[in-house]
């Protein structure tokens, strides 16, 4: 019996962005199931690879298939590809003059014609898998950041996608809150039945929840294997990544987005 396909599969890929090659030859294989921890400096170009995966951004070379399907190019297939992606980017994103449970009701508003009572029902079942039926009303700002980071994950989850992409889910989170996130991240995607890929600089909260870890550094995949494997390596490229140190072989001079950042 042929093994079912990858929810994710990159072959050979490069990613360009402002007439500059960001990555290079990345080529993953995510099965379903799996929490992908994706590790690498700031500036490595991990946000860029989930732009990849949702479409935005289409790769110089290789290819993308997501769902055992290429990447389509039509707008309308595109769309629809995307419901299937919950995505919780850089920051929770969540509408400020909206309370929690109008912002998990958004995506379900937007793509689907439900009524009303069905919705309200849908958003109190995210709200509840995230621990946060009692939060409903209560506004963003009236959230802690931890909080406000759960009722972005509910409403990544709101249209139930097989597929589930967290860039940073760990940005201003202290110990606690980030431990509650990660461990959320693993309980979703094993009850839940999602695939999920995690991009992240937070490399000891996030190995422990992780299947498979990738780290990219210097425009490339510099090590793809188990978090045991990842923890024992001693590349010196990865090691300097995973310590943290100032001197290596990944370079502290990266280039700005524009010229304006570097001014
Ligand atoms: N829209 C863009 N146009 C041109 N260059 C870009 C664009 N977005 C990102 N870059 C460049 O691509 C490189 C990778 O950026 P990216 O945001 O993917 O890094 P990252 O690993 O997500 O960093 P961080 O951990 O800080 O979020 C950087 O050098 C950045 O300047
Ligand atoms: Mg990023």
């Amino acid at each position: 019996m042929n093994a079912p396909a990858p929810i994710v599969r990159l072959d050979r890929v490069r990613l360009d962005r402002g007439g500059r090659t960001i990555l290079r030859d990345i080529s993953l294989e995510v099965p379903k199931g799996q929490v992908v921890a994706v590790l690498g400096p700031s500036g490595s170009g991990k946000s860029t690879l989930l732009a990849a995966l949702t479409g935005e951004l289409e790769p110089a070379s290789g290819t993308v298939e997501v769902f055992g399907r290429p990447m389509p190019t039509r707008n309308r297939d595109l769309l629809e590809l995307r419901k299937g992606i919950g995505v919780m980017l850089q920051g929770n994103g969540l509408l400020t003059d909206l309370t929690a449970a109008e912002n998990v009701a958004l995506p379900l508003r937007a793509h689907t014609t439900l009524p009303k009572p069905v919705i309200e029902r849908l958003v109190r079942m995210k709200l509840h898998a995230v621990g946060l039926r009692a939060a409903a009303d209560a506004f963003p700002r009236e959230l802690s950041g931890g909080m406000a980071r759960r009722v972005a994950l509910a409403r990544a989850l709101a249209l139930d996608p097989p597929l589930m992409i967290y860039d940073e889910p760990l940005t201003g989170l202290d110990p606690i809150a980030s431990g509650v996130v990660m461990s959320l991240v693993r309980r979703l995607n094993d009850t839940l039945g999602l695939t999920s890929i995690v991009v992240t600089h937070h490399v000891h909260e996030t190995l422990p929840v992780a299947d498979h870890a990738i780290v990219i550094a210097n425009g490339q995949i510099v090590f793809s294997g188990s978090p045991e494997a990842l923890s024992a390596t001693e590349d010196p490229l990865v090691r300097q990544f995973l310590n943290g140190e100032p001197d290596g072989p990944i370079g502290f001079d990266a280039a700005p987005r524009n010229a304006q950042e570097a001014a």
